[in-house]
């Protein structure tokens, strides 16, 4: 008998629960496509590149990485160069971002000596690559056991894949989206209303129809980093798309490089949704919050420009072209130098990481 598609093994499995047990949350149903143990998205692929679904900022050029290193080391600098301290990534993917920072990092005296590995990962595919891309390191499946020791930590698209849920405003109370079934198939819906404490202060500033999204996994994220930063100095550096605060439906899919329903193709493609800094900030409380930067600002703030010049000298032909294009497309505002902001967190004390507005 010939085996089902894995895409149909996912679907008819959350068809089946769907049927027997109701609705499920929109965080629900992004859990299981993104880290189902033997069908999720992540769990099964290396998901980067020409070959994949989406490409990302480290991915495009190593410029990236390399202005994030002059960030992270210049933040150590100033907070006296502690020894040892962590120096840990949220969702590292290929661990090309976490390279290019220790090759960026190698001429900063002390700083490799000083620096334990730490990432947080969830793929087991990636862990793989991720193993083979960095030196010493250690993994960990969540922020809560990274060392009690000075961090500097960096995220770059972490937040935007943890799963969030989605509310309707509707008078003075929300309705839930969920995921059902229409005519057998999976379907966006809407549960009964109700008053939620947490999204108290959203009544002030939405109406009735309009969206909010909330993502309660992020914060034991953020306060697990706060609490080590708070106490023994650092950190932090979250590059994402998003905004201060969640305003409408942002959830999304990308497969095969296209846009795609979310509902459409579940554990096959890449579901995302925007970022809610302010929940992040909030979260790492009493860590000071820098103001949202754009990364295209950030970026030339830290000398990227400068960078791409001195390495164009040494390209020409196609290769010089796609260089060009990399620096527009990290930098411009009509790719991602607008769309994807930095925030930075760090203690009172200490001054912000370079190349953020403070
Ligand atoms: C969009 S990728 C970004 C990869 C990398 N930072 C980059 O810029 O190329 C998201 C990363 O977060 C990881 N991830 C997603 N959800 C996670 C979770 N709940 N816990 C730990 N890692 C997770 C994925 O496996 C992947 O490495």
């Amino acid at each position: 008998m010939a085996r089902a598609p894995r895409m149909t093994v996912l679907r008819d499995s959350l068809i089946r629960q769907i049927a027997a047990q109701g609705p499920i949350t929109v965080a629900e149903y992004m859990t299981t496509c993104l880290l189902h143990p033997q069908h999720g998205y992540y769990t099964t692929r290396d998901p980067f590149g020409a070959q994949g679904d989406f490409i990302t900022a480290p991915e495009i050029s190593q410029m990236f990485g390399e202005m994030l290193g002059l960030c992270v080391a210049q933040a150590w600098l100033d907070q006296g160069s502690p020894a040892p301290f962590t120096l840990a990534e949220l969702g590292p993917g290929r661990g090309t971002l976490m390279a290019d920072i220790l090759r960026a990092t190698r001429a900063v005296p002390g700083f490799h000596d000083a620096a334990r590995l730490h990432l947080i990962e969830a793929s087991p595919v990636l862990r793989r690559i991720q193993a083979t891309a960095l030196p010493d390191l250690q993994f960990h499946d969540s922020a809560d056991t990274l060392p009690d020791a000075a961090l500097f930590i960096i995220a770059n698209e972490f937040f935007d894949a943890l799963p969030i849920r989605q509310f309707l405003r509707a008078g003075d109370g929300w309705r839930e989206r969920m995921v059902g079934l229409q005519g057998g198939q999976l379907a966006f819906g809407l549960g009964p209303v109700t008053h939620l404490d947490a999204l108290e202060h959203r009544l002030a500033d939405t109406t009735a129809g309009q969206m909010v999204e909330t993502c309660a996994s992020a914060a034991p994220v953020m306060a697990a980093l706060a609490q080590r930063i708070g106490q023994h100095g650092g950190a932090a550096v979250i590059v994402d798309y998003g905004d201060w605060r969640s305003r409408g439906d942002t959830f999304q899919a990308l497969h095969q490089h296209a846009p795609d329903h979310p509902l459409a193709h579940p554990g096959q493609a890449d579901l995302t949704a925007h970022v809610d800094f302010e929940a992040l900030a909030r979260a790492a409380h009493p860590l000071h919050a820098t103001a949202l930067t754009p990364q295209g600002v950030f970026l030339e703030r830290l000398g990227i420009t400068q960078r791409a010049q001195s390495l164009a000298r040494t390209l020409d032909g196609a290769a010089l072209q796609a260089h060009v294009a990399a620096h527009r497309r990290l930098t411009h505002p009509q790719e991602m130098g607008h769309l994807f902001k930095v925030l930075g967190l760090h203690p009172h004390t200490a001054p912000a990481p370079p190349g953020l507005d403070t």
